[in-house]
């Protein structure tokens, strides 16, 4: 009676329930699956599954609080969600804001779990400048640039990048986005460990070192997490180069994303082939006084996660 009891109330946990974990499995197992489901949903690019990955997220986590790659992943997939809100425009923007504070509060429990992961400080600063915006408070900038200079310090290939993205909303002229630029620059050649001619940045001789995922290159070119980093790099670097004018750094740099092998089969390619067609254009309207008629950036754009992450 009882076995047949527990049958039935497992048959309809599994209608009622949907999610829930089933009661057998350890956390660590609950944590695998979440982890998993993360993975399958953010390198498809499959936006309007992220509830569904954070809702096996966040059951583990109400669980156990003292998993750092679970809170991390939960904390990442807030910054997705709100980083490519635009996707959606019916939903009102104070969505976005509450996905930022939930980025912030999971990724602080996460850089307390683990205190040297570069990433973490990345993301979170990241999460802060965003908020700074939206509450209008100086000194969430100066502590999200922190923790993004850190970040950038203890993980310059994958740090760097981050000052041209937070920066990439702000005018050309100011400081932030000058340094942007710098920053973008010299993740290239941390990545080549030598100074890329800026005249001429070509990549064609150096692709030869894309095959080396050791240690700090593993941010420097396509690896298992982030399928296509190489060819998103150089678009988000181009699209930073031709809003400061740069038009013929900015085109070189597009067409080295042309050199990764099967660029073709990239789900952005005519993005970027478009891209590299209007440098010109795009250049002439960020230059002019009408600020309206700006061309979205990759970072205010629908895909600005996917870029580098989704597969195919
Ligand atoms: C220019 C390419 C690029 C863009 C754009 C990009 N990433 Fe990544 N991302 C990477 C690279 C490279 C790594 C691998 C670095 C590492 O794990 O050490 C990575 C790692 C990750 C991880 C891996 C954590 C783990 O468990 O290994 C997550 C999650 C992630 N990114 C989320 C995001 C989100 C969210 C965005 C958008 C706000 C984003 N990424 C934008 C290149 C990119």
């Amino acid at each position: 009676m009882l076995r047949r009891l527990s049958v039935v109330l497992i048959a309809l946990c599994l209608t009622a329930c949907g999610v829930e974990p089933e009661p057998t499995q350890t956390i660590e197992e609950q944590a695998a699956e979440a982890k998993t489901l993360f993975w399958e949903v953010f390198n498809a690019g499959a936006y309007e599954r992220i509830p569904e990955a954070q809702t096996k997220l966040l059951a583990v986590y109400e669980q156990d609080q003292t998993l750092g790659e679970n809170a991390m992943l939960l904390g990442v997939s807030y910054y997705w969600y709100a980083a490519e809100w635009r996707r959606d425009l019916s939903r009102p923007n104070s969505g976005q804001y509450e996905a930022i504070l939930n980025t912030d509060k999971y990724l602080t429990v996460a850089l307390e779990l683990r205190p040297n992961d570069a990433r973490i400080m990345c993301w979170l600063g990241g999460a802060k400048t965003f908020r700074s915006q939206v509450e209008r408070k100086p000194a969430l900038m100066d502590e999200g640039l922190a923790l993004i200079d850190k970040c950038a310090t203890l993980y310059p290939s994958f740090g760097l990048i981050l000052k041209g993205f937070v920066s990439s909303f702000l005018p050309v002229q100011s400081d932030l986005y000058q340094e942007g630029i710098s920053a973008m620059w010299r993740n290239v050649d941390v990545c080549i460990d030598k100074e890329i001619d800026r005249t001429n940045p070509d990549f064609t001789s150096y692709m030869h070192l894309t095959n080396n995922l050791s240690g700090q290159y593993l941010a420097c070119w396509n690896g298992p997490t982030a399928p296509h980093n190489l060819e998103g790099f150089w678009f988000f670097m181009g699209d930073v180069l031709t809003k400061a004018g740069h038009k013929e750094q900015a085109k070189a740099i597009y067409n080295n994303a042309l050199l990764v092998p099967d660029v073709q089969k990239w789900v952005f390619y005519d993005k970027l082939t478009a891209r590299i067609a209007t440098v010109d254009q795009r250049a002439e309207l960020y230059s002019d006084s009408d600020m309206k008629n700006d061309p979205p950036m990759v970072t205010q754009d629908t895909f600005q996660c996917v870029l580098c992450h989704q597969k195919q």
